[in-house]
Formats: C-alpha cells, structure tokens, sequence
C-alpha cells in the first residue's frame, strides 16, 4: 500500500504521537485532516507541514462530539476526497488508584479514548462502505492487553478499542474494510512526560511514527512496537494469570512503584 495522495484523517494531531504521525505521512505523501481541540497547535502544524508540500486541512473538533465528528468527516470528504484512512488517535491517560476509587476518572478514559475511536470510526465508515474500500485505525496500547498496576482506567478503555476492533474486523473485512489495531509502548510525549516513573524500551514520537506508517504500508492488522517490548508482553497475554500475577507483583515490588 503507497501512501502517497492517500485522504488520511487524524484525531490528536495536535501533539505527540499524533504530530509526529502528520509529519510522517506527510513525508510519505498523504494528503492529511488534522483534528484535535486546539485550533491554534493544528494550524501551527499545518504550516510546518507545508515544509512537505503536503495538502492539509484544519479540522478542530472534540471526539466526544458525534455531530462535531460527523461534521468533520463529511468536510473532509468534499474538500479532499474519500477518507482512506481514519486513523482515531485521540487519547489520554490518568493513572488510578482503585484503593481512591473515583467512578468519574473510569467514565472519563473509556468516553475519550474508547468513545473516541468509536465517534471517529462511525463518522468516517459511510465515507468508505459506498466505496468498498478505506482502513479505520485504532491507537490502543499495549497497556491494554492485561491488567497492570495503576493502570485500571487506562487499560480498561485501551482494552476495550482492541476487542471492538478485533470483533469489528470480522464484519467490515467483508465490506473491504480494514482495521488495523496500533498497540505502543512507551512513547516520549507530552502524555508521558508526566510519568514520575522508569518506562522501559522508551521511544521517540517520530520513532513510533515511523513504525506507525511502516505497518500500515504492509497492511498489518495489527502494529505492535517496540518489537523486544511488544513480544515481552505478548508473552505475557498467553501465561496463565497466576504466573503472570507472580511476575507483575515481583517488578511492581522491585521497581518501588506506588
Ligand atoms: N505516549 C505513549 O507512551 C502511548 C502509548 C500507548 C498509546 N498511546 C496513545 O496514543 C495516543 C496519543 O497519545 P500521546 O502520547 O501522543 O499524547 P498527547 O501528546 O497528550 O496527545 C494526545 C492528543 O489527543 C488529543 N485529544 C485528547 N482528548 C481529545 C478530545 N476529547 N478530542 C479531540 N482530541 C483530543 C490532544 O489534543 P487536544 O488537547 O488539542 O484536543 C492531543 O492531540 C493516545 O490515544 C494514547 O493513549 C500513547
């Protein structure tokens, strides 16, 4: 799959993963829909796409918006052409501590980050089922594959996008639809800068990226990275949950986390 002059909508284009993921696509050739909620930051970043020759569209929006969401999608559709790709990258993280229970920070996560996806997906289908034809990306994480300390909130709604879209892939697949899951580690972003705590097998935002538009040149299902870190805990996914418990309470103790 060439990317170049690919129609290609990105939520959360206004930082980390996401501006470093315009960036690359830009490189690469794709004609890009930048969203996220601040206006200001998307259109600093459309003009230092420009650097790229690249055609980008400002479109500011909140995922939580379904209306917002559909409004934007139709745009993007009259202004550059079918959507190819709808990449739902929009998402932030809040570590919980079940111990303080706070319902709200639960509702919260699973309504930007698994809400999200779901609002960007649903606005950008019709665009691609007349077609027969476009890729819904879902930036998970691979916080979501198994349950992990201070990550309930987290991992729940990360958890979450990748059953939908593993189940969703069943259907759409039929319809010419691809769905493609991304599952980072540790990424060096705004997000994380925020952590107080060792992240193992860090990464740049433009690292990830590179990844990012590798997997979906080879039209993976699924892009998992970075590839020592991603097998590690894939290994992790198949142990049963009393070795897997053993060994995460072992690193949790070791790494003094609260
Ligand atoms: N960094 C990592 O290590 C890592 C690892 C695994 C997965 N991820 C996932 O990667 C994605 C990007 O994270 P990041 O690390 O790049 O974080 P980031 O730098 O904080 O970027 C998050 C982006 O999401 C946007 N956003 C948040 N809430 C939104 C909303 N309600 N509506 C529209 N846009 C919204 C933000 O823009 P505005 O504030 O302008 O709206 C921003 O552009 C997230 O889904 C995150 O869960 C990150």
């Amino acid at each position: 799959m060439d990317l170049s002059n690919k129609v290609v909508w990105v939520t959360g284009a206004s930082s980390g993963i996401g501006e470093a993921l315009c960036f690359e696509l830009a490189r690469r050739g794709a004609k890009l829909a930048l969203t996220a909620r601040r206006a200001v930051e998307l259109k600093s970043l459309a003009q230092r796409l420009g650097d790229y020759k690249a055609t980008c569209l400002v479109k500011p929006g909140d995922v939580s918006d379904l209306p917002g969401m559909h409004r934007i999608a139709d745009e993007i559709a009259g202004e550059l052409g079918a959507i190819d790709f709808a990449i739902a990258n929009a998402g932030t993280h809040i570590e919980s501590f079940p111990e303080k229970f706070d319902s709200a920070q639960y509702e919260f996560l699973m309504n930007t980050n698994y809400g999200g996806m779901l609002h960007c997906f649903e606005a950008a289908l019709p665009h691609m089922l007349c077609r027969h034809c476009g890729t819904l990306v879902g930036m998970a994480s691979l916080a979501g594959y198994r349950g992990l300390p201070r990550a309930a909130a987290y991992g729940a709604s990360k958890s979450a996008m990748i059953h939908f879209m593993e189940s969703a892939r069943f259907h759409l697949e039929r319809q010419g639809i691809r769905v493609t899951i991304i599952n980072p580690g540790f990424v060096k972003t705004p997000l994380t800068d925020k952590n107080d705590f060792f992240m193992p097998f860090l990464i740049s935002a433009e690292r990830a990226a590179r990844y990012i538009c590798d997997g979906l040149e080879r039209e993976r299902d699924k892009i998992s990275f970075p590839p020592i870190f991603a097998t590690l805990l894939e290994i992790g996914r198949m142990l049963p949950a009393c070795l897997y418990n053993l060994i995460v309470r072992g690193v949790w103790a070791k790494m003094n986390y609260r």
